[in-house]
């Protein structure tokens, strides 16, 4: 076989475990010179992990990669970066304190003994109107904004002669008008002879550029297609199996309706509108799942329902009275709790006590105050102390910061603190993310006893298997409109649901 012939990429019978569990399974992957291939899944089935595979950031458990048919073994990503391969990770990887011209030749084996500033820069300019990236060499990366930081990304790997480019979910961080530009420059990229690997699960976009598709579902391969000749509805079946698993826990008995929005809309942080006339009533003891995929103003949705975000129109009504437009503290005083998707940003405070992240919610009520500038800390004491024993939070120093807690351990603090007050709604973001199979399962026995009790919880995820676990009713939210609210247990399927976390009228 002519070294020339050989795909790009080939990779065979990839294996990757963590734990006991197969991340990867038996996956077949090839890629051409010149080609897009976009790589599809839900959230979890291995697309990331199989790229860093190929990257050289894990070695795979069982399997094969050959580059332009030479079997490669990767003991580091370095190798990988010196058999051609680049990777633009989902969370850039470019020091912020640095130039653009610095970041391009940090970490490179070959920095020559002195560095002449001149030519690097001459080369990225090149590069940069080769392939249309337009970026100044000698900006600060932490003045940039994300685009101009993945143009950087992406300029670092033609810097190192990468031929193949692996981009993880690159459209996430820009907007419409973004990523229009960005095609085009991948365009040019392939255009040049690179091989492109797109992650993605935005099925319409992958349509829009890529020349083939693999789909990977709970780490196995489901299938390779040309995009010429697949439908979405295609795609999306084989992103979510054939199962359809039609629910079996009985709709519960709700009550009044505890919080409605009506006709509400909000803006990003871009400043553009991003939640876009939003309608619909939670009940009490009721479990409303959000299904969507992530970023399509689910933030924005839950941030302005806790108060924190002021929506541009429309009504927030808590039991009768419209609080739109109110701050936080009126929202938690009529019994909003919110449990963020980011514990440790907007949640807790890291460097804080737990006693002290206990506080943060309660600090100007009684019986945490007392007069006007001095809180209660013997009751503050007790109050953390019980919820520590009734979550089994794992024990630590009463001084010690949080910070130094498990994720699990975090969450469940996060949990003591929003549940203690006994809300009438919770507004809860992705609660299971990132958690262990204990830690995940408590909190949802947590959310099942809140809703015994009687709160009406909005539960946002991306894993249709926990919102049909979960839910009462789910609703589909697609940039930032709500496709659908599926009413009955037996609309909850899969395909249908898939479909409209799409964007496609079902
Ligand atoms: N470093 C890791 N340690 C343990 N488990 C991991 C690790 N990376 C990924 N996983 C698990 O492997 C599975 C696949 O994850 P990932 O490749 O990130 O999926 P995707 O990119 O398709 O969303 C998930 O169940 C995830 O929890
Ligand atoms: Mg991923």
């Amino acid at each position: 076989m002519s070294e020339s012939s050989a795909p790009l990429v080939t990779m065979s019978g990839i294996d990757k475990i963590f734990f006991d569990k197969y991340a990867n399974r038996g996956v077949d992957f090839e890629l051409e010179r010149g080609e897009t291939h976009a790589l599809l899944g839900e959230n979890g089935a291995g697309k990331t992990t199989l790229m860093n595979v190929l990257a050289g950031i894990y070695n795979p458990d069982a399997g094969r990669i050959y580059i332009e048919g030479q079997e490669a073994r990767f003991a580091s990503p370095k190798d990988a970066i010196a058999s051609g391969i680049g990777m633009v990770h989902q969370h850039f990887m470019l020091i912020p304190a640095f130039t653009v011209w610095e970041n391009m030749i940090l970490g490179m084996d070959s920095v020559p003994f002195v560095i002449d500033k001149r030519n690097v820069t001459a080369k990225i300019t090149e590069l940069s109107e080769r392939y249309s990236l337009p970026v100044d060499p000698g900006a600060k990366v932490s003045t940039l904004s994300i685009g101009e930081r993945q143009r950087v990304e992406l300029l670092k790997m033609l810097y190192r002669e990468a031929k193949v480019l692996i981009l993880d979910e690159p459209t996430s961080v820009l907007t419409p008008r973004e990523t229009l530009d960005f095609f085009s420059t991948l365009r040019r990229m392939t255009a040049a002879g690179h091989g492109i690997v797109l992650i993605s699960h935005k099925i319409e976009e992958v349509l829009s550029i890529a020349d083939r598709m693999t789909v990977l579902r709970r780490g196995e391969r489901a299938a390779t297609v040309k995009s010429g000749e697949t439908r979405k509805e295609t795609l999306v079946r084989m992103m979510m199996g054939h199962n359809p698993e039609n629910l079996r826990r009985k709709r519960a008995r709700f009550g009044q309706t505890v919080l409605s929005c009506e006709n509400l809309s909000a803006r990003g942080d871009r400043g553009a509108i991003s939640l876009r006339g939003v309608s619909f009533d939670l009940k009490e003891g009721e479990i409303l799942g959000v299904a969507g995929v992530a970023g399509n103003a689910q933030d924005e949705l839950c941030e302005t329902l806790a108060g924190l975000r002021s929506p541009d129109s429309g009504k927030i009504i808590l039991r009768g009275e419209n609080v739109a437009g109110m701050g936080p503290r009126e929202f938690i005083e009529r019994g909003v709790s919110y449990i963020p998707v980011d514990r440790t940003r907007t949640g807790l405070v890291p460097n804080m006590n737990m006693r002290e992240n206990i506080a943060l919610k309660k600090y100007w009520r009684k019986p945490a105050a007392r007069g006007k500038f001095m809180l209660d800390w013997n009751f503050l004491d007790d109050l953390t102390r019980s919820l520590a024993e009734a979550y089994s939070i794992q024990t630590i120093p009463a001084e010690s910061p949080v910070r130094a807690l498990s994720g699990g351990n975090l969450q469940k603090l996060m949990l003591a603190r929003e549940l203690s007050d006994k809300p009438s709604v919770i507004l809860a973001m992705h609660p299971v993310w990132g958690l262990d199979v204990g830690a995940a399962g408590f909190v949802r026995e947590r959310m099942m006893e809140e809703r015994g009790r009687g709160a009406g919880i909005l539960f946002v995820s991306d894993d249709l298997d926990d919102l049909f676990e979960m839910s009462d009713r789910i609703m589909t939210i697609f940039e930032g409109r709500i496709m659908g609210i599926a009413d009955n247990p037996s609309d909850f399927s899969r395909e249908r649901i898939g479909l409209l976390m799409a964007g496609m009228a079902v």
